[in-house]
């Protein structure tokens, strides 16, 4: 075996409800598609109309060996109005959590990620300070309804990259270009990742269940400077570093020294997580205040360095922050052609398996190819293809591998030359 799984570390694969699902217009990511701002026009409202074909992906799921899945809730479609909730969308959930439970598929929910009900948009979202208070109502109905049979939650996806993109960059909606904001919407979410932890531990232990794992996924990556020689690129990706990355990893981990996020009142010190959660992807290089990649690396189709010694890095520097378990909530590739994406993997997996880290979860992203926010439908990551004109679903060679990968417990020199020996593309 070229690399064999230990026996504490389980793989899945991951999806968000918004670039899945289709069937809802109320959200904040259709009426930035309704702007124009999506990249080739595709509708979020229609996606993969998994809404509607959830028990086709979860069959296709179970039959190729896969027992994990990091999936999320639409808000939108469960608060439709504030306060108001739509019991008949979370019986829709209930039964997709359902089906995935019994097919011997562990759910792992995120109740954040990116979109936002458009009353809770047009108030501010989570730039606006009665954001907490609001989204833990949202929270506690969530645990109220499926508690009983979800014990692993994500509070919040990637609050640096919904900041980030939405408040300082302006490429996502509100499309905003201001740093306080983004400094406070990274603040504000830090403090409902923070109350959401303790809400949920506390609801679940009065519903009896001790087994309750809490996180929030980070996005994480490595910063180098573009030349090594140039004083402003080590000042620009130390600067990165700390503003997009290290300031939430202490903040939502502990409830202090998260600077430059403001202080969080009247929360304790402590550990706000139950297991660090990675999400990882590629290494930036920085050019002063601006980012890119190095030249001569591997990329993708975005053209992403493709960089996996990466992996390790980051889920080595939570890891010192505190002891925790590990889970890789998203790692993945955008490959339209499915040429390199069964390399990418392996040799990411390689890199944790041999890091000696506590890794207990791999979560692909993604399942299916799927809308990806301002890309569109253009940019494919999943390991199943899906034609949107007719919405079939298609294993990939990647899917194969990564089925055939789960069921011998590891990647043999066969598996490996006849899916991983490929190439990369040089930027
Ligand atoms: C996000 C996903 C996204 C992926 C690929 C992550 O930052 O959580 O929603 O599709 O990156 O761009």
């Amino acid at each position: 075996m070229l690399i064999s799984f230990p026996e504490t570390l389980e793989l899945g694969v991951a999806s968000a409800a918004t670039q899945i699902e289709g069937g809802n217009q109320n959200n904040s990511w259709y009426e930035w598609y309704q702007k124009g701002r999506i990249k080739d026009n595709a509708d979020p409202s229609v996606a993969n109309m998994h809404y509607e074909r959830y028990a086709e992906d979860a069959q296709l799921m179970g039959g190729m060996g896969i027992r994990h899945y990091r999936l999320g809730l639409e808000w939108a479609r469960l608060e439709p109005k504030p306060g108001q909730f739509d019991e008949t969308a979370f019986a829709h959930y209930r039964d997709e959590l359902l089906l995935l439970i019994e097919l011997g598929i562990k759910p792992l929910l995120t109740l954040h990620h990116f979109t936002n009900p458009l009353w809770f948009e047009r108030m501010g979202a989570f730039s606006n300070a009665s954001c907490v208070g609001i989204y833990l109502r949202f929270v506690s109905k969530v645990v109220d309804e499926l508690g009983d049979i979800v014990s692993e939650y994500i509070t919040i996806n990637e609050p640096n990259v919904y900041a980030t993109s939405g408040y300082f960059f302006g490429e996502w909606p509100p499309g905003q270009k201001s740093l306080t904001k983004t400094l406070r919407v990274m603040g504000n979410m830090c403090e409902c990742h923070l109350r959401a932890y303790r809400l949920i531990h506390e609801k679940r232990r009065n519903m009896g269940f001790s087994d309750t794992r809490v996180s929030y996924a980070h996005h994480m990556r490595v910063f180098v400077p573009m030349n090594e020689k140039n004083l402003w690129h080590r000042l620009g990706a130390r600067l990165m570093r700390r503003l997009f990355q290290t300031s939430v990893s202490s903040a939502f981990l502990t409830g202090r020294g998260g600077f430059p996020l403001r202080r969080m009142r009247g929360i304790k010190r402590g550990i706000y997580c139950d297991f660090h959660a990675v999400n990882y992807y590629s290494r930036t290089a920085a050019a002063g205040l601006g980012a890119g990649f190095l030249p001569g690396v591997p990329v993708n189709d975005l053209g992403w360095e493709i960089y996996p010694e990466g992996i390790a890095q980051c889920a080595r520097e939570l890891y010192a922050l505190a002891k925790l378990p590990i889970y890789i909530t998203e790692n993945g590739t955008c490959d339209s052609a499915d040429a390199f994406r069964s390399r990418y993997i392996y040799e990411h997996l390689k890199v944790l398996i041999e890091s000696g880290l506590p890794v207990e979860r791999y979560y692909h992203w993604c399942f299916t190819d799927n809308f990806e926010w301002a890309e569109g439908f253009s940019a494919r990551f999943g390991i199943v293809h899906v034609d949107y004109a007719t919405q079939k679903r298609t294993i990939k060679r990647s899917g194969e591998f990564f089925s055939k990968m789960i069921r011998e417990g590891g990647v043999s020199e066969a598996l490996y030359n006849e899916y991983c020996d490929t190439d990369y593309n040089v930027k």
